[in-house]
């Protein structure tokens, strides 16, 4: 299967997924890392890795569609058939959207629909929330909503800041998005009633508790 990757940042998922497919039994490529930011540090990693980059600044276009639609374009230019979101930071078209709709995929670093939006860490610690984690789903036209693909949970630390919050949660990251993208790429997701349906996944038993009893 042919990915197109977002990114506007660091690219550390961006890398998970470069690393994932360079597996030779990993049943997608990236055939195109499209970033809305020329400073972006995930181009140089997929440059690193020979892939195809493109820069579309938002700021060259009228509104939110034409800038949409020209992304659109790239995407289908490159042939992508899957599109992963990897810390892309522009809200996304009805439009955009609805053309992608269940080839459109993010990662968010919460147990939606817990804590969308920004500075999700510092609201869970100041919650005193127990757990944390990190999402893969697909995109709907609300900021960080959609059916949920996987889940991975880790534990919030009395101790924890922010960052060490955000650091734990980000390795998983690395995990459960690479996975996502094969359990897609392999046929067995789909969607009925906006609820995902894996085909073969195994299913965890039995509960975590923090603190342990
Ligand atoms: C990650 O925490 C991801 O969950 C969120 O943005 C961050 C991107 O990090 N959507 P990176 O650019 O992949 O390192």
């Amino acid at each position: 299967m042919k990915l197109a990757v977002l990114v506007s940042g660091r690219g550390s998922n961006l890398q998970a997924l470069i690393d994932a497919c360079a597996a030779e039994e990993f049943p997608a490529e990236i055939v195109l890392v499209l970033s809305n930011k020329a400073e972006a540090y995930g181009l140089e990693r997929a440059k690193q890795a020979g892939i195809p980059t493109a820069v579309l600044s938002h700021k060259d276009f009228d509104d939110r569609e034409s800038f949409d639609e020209a992304m659109s374009q790239k995407i289908t230019e490159a042939d992508a058939e899957l599109v992963c979101l990897a810390g892309f930071m522009r809200l996304l078209s009805d439009g955009f959207v609805r053309k992608w709709r269940d080839k459109l995929i993010n990662i968010h670093p919460s147990l939606l629909p817990s804590y969308k939006g920004l500075h999700v860490h510092e609201r869970a610690i100041e919650d005193g929330a127990r757990f944390s984690g990190c999402t893969v789903h697909f995109v709907r036209p609300a900021m960080d909503e959609g059916p949920i693909i996987i889940q991975a949970v880790v534990p919030v630390h009395p101790e924890d800041d922010a960052d060490a919050l955000a650091g734990r949660i980000l390795e998983q990251e690395h995990v459960v998005y690479p996975q996502a993208v094969r359990y897609i790429a392999e046929g067995r997701v789909r969607v009925s009633a906006e609820r995902v349906v894996i085909t073969d996944a195994p299913i965890p038993h039995g509960a975590m508790v923090n603190p342990v009893g």
